[in-house]
């Protein structure tokens, strides 16, 4: 098939990589000169694990290929294509809602094609507000172009996008048009040869499913944190409670681990938008409310701890952060407990030592301030990194935090606190080499 993906973002490029892999043609169109320029240099604008192999293969086979909208050939590739698959951004306002200027724009370049379009399928992968397919189906039409508007939402995650895209647990095909719904599951037949997963809906309940999954995933992150807060006040340790809930198969055991709450550019913004979309229809969404403060009120919960264990010290202090991506696996720090922690020490005047294995540079532009002002000091080893300082926040669990070298670690800090965001140590083990530590909802510790 002749595959036009709009947007190289995380969605477009796993989207368009993984079509290309199943033998489609596939190109990528970005507004971008400076993203199309790295792709075609054979390189991926951020960190994410196997695509850039993914890539290269479908660019060596000739099924992939990447172009900048205002390109002379990108007239051509519009024409030639038969889906143009929708994964350009869709950001919050200034007011949580969905911003669809970029949607609305790819309708308008789409639209200029002569034809009417009755041949052409658009695809929404992009995650947006239920009605948006009405809404570019009724741009289209205002323009006397007919293409048939399909709601196809993505649930691949950050860290393990080409896995999800590859291997999915299900794809969501939402559209009343028969015809349409037979080619798009004809095209991700091809992922699912073991059992079929295609699941196929309405246009609005497509676009609602996507909301309703991220909301539902974001709700049990709030609920086990707010559990462990609990836990933490009457001396009950979650990790217990944990394995206690998810051996109830009801109940299952993902998305229950207790932390620094959700971050990532997917749920905060996503349950704000289920709010304004609940409000646009006339009703509270109390469950997204209650998540997002118990995840603002979580995020707090490193620098409570180390207020409690510093007092009003805690501004002449040193403090070490292990990990500054919101998730392993990621570069990204949109919404990363690690923004928050950074701030607030910094504007104490504490000094903040970080390490990540791959968001330094990320880090670096985003803290610029910081950085020249010396509040914030990037290294890359976490042991220089916590060298001389008085305590260790484990914000992200990336895998080789695990198990360090603790008499290292012990021998380079000024003062032996270990306050772990991500209960990926113990506190009897850690003792032993002379750490003071605190978990998260560990009220035992
Ligand atoms: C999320 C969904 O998991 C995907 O299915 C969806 O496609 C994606 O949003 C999207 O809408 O595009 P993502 O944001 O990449 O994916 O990352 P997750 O792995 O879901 O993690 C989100 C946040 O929850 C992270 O900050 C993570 O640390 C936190 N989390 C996750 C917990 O605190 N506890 C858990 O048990 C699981």
């Amino acid at each position: 098939m002749e595959i036009m993906v709009f947007g190289a973002g995380y969605v477009g490029l796993v989207t368009a990589a993984g079509l290309a892999s199943t033998g489609n043609h596939v190109v990528v169109a970005d507004t971008s000169a400076e993203k199309i320029q790295m792709l075609k240099n054979g390189k991926v604008p951020f960190f994410e694990p196997q695509l850039p192999e993914l890539i290269d293969s479908g660019v060596k086979k000739g099924n992939l290929e990447f172009v900048q909208t205002q390109n002379p050939e990108f007239k051509k590739k519009l024409e030639d294509a038969e889906f143009y698959f929708l994964a350009v951004g869709t950001p919050e306002d200034d007011q949580g809602r969905t911003d669809l200027q970029y949607i609305d724009s790819v309708v308008d370049v789409i639209s200029e094609l002569s034809s009417d379009l009755r041949d052409k399928i658009v695809v929404v992968k992009s995650t947006v507000p239920v009605g948006t397919g009405d809404r570019i189906e009724s741009k289209f039409k205002g323009k006397n172009k007919f293409p048939k508007v399909v709601s196809n939402p993505e649930f691949l995650k950050q860290g393990n996008a080409v896995q999800d895209f590859l291997r999915p647990a299900r794809v969501v095909i939402g559209t009343e048009d028969e015809a349409a719904r037979e080619i798009l599951v004809f095209l991700y037949k091809a992922f699912m040869l073991k059992r079929d997963r295609i699941v196929t809906v309405g246009r609005r309940s497509a676009e609602l499913v996507k909301y309703a999954c991220n909301a539902f995933l974001a709700t049990k992150i709030s609920f086990i944190n707010e559990i462990s807060q609990l836990s933490e006040k009457v001396g009950a340790d979650i990790r217990e409670i944990r394995e206690g809930m998810i051996s109830d198969p009801r109940i299952g055991d993902q998305f229950l681990f207790p932390g620094l709450g959700y971050g990532g550019s997917c749920f905060p913004k996503d349950t704000i938008s289920l709010i304004h979309q609940g409000e646009a229809a006339g009703m509270t969404m109390q469950l997204p409310r209650a998540t997002r403060e118990v995840n603002r009120l979580q995020k707090q919960w490193p620098l409570r701890r180390l207020e409690k264990s510093f007092g009003k010290e805690l501004g002449k202090k040193k403090i070490c952060l292990w990990g500054m991506a919101f998730k392993p696996n990621t570069d990204d720090l949109r919404e990363a407990p690690s923004v928050e922690i950074v701030e607030a020490l910094a504007k104490l005047g504490a000094t903040v030592h970080a390490y990540d294995p791959v968001a330094l540079e990320r880090s670096r532009e985003l803290f610029s301030n910081q950085v020249t002002g010396g509040q914030l000091k990037l290294f890359t080893s976490p042991y220089e990194a916590a060298s001389g300082c008085d305590a260790l926040v484990i914000v992200t669990e990336w895998q080789e935090f695990r198990t360090p070298n603790f008499k290292k670690l012990k021998g380079a800090m000024a003062n032996p606190l270990i306050v772990d965001g991500r209960n990926i140590y113990d506190a009897a083990m850690v003792s032993r080499y002379g750490f003071d530590y605190f978990g998260v909802g560990q009220g035992q510790a």
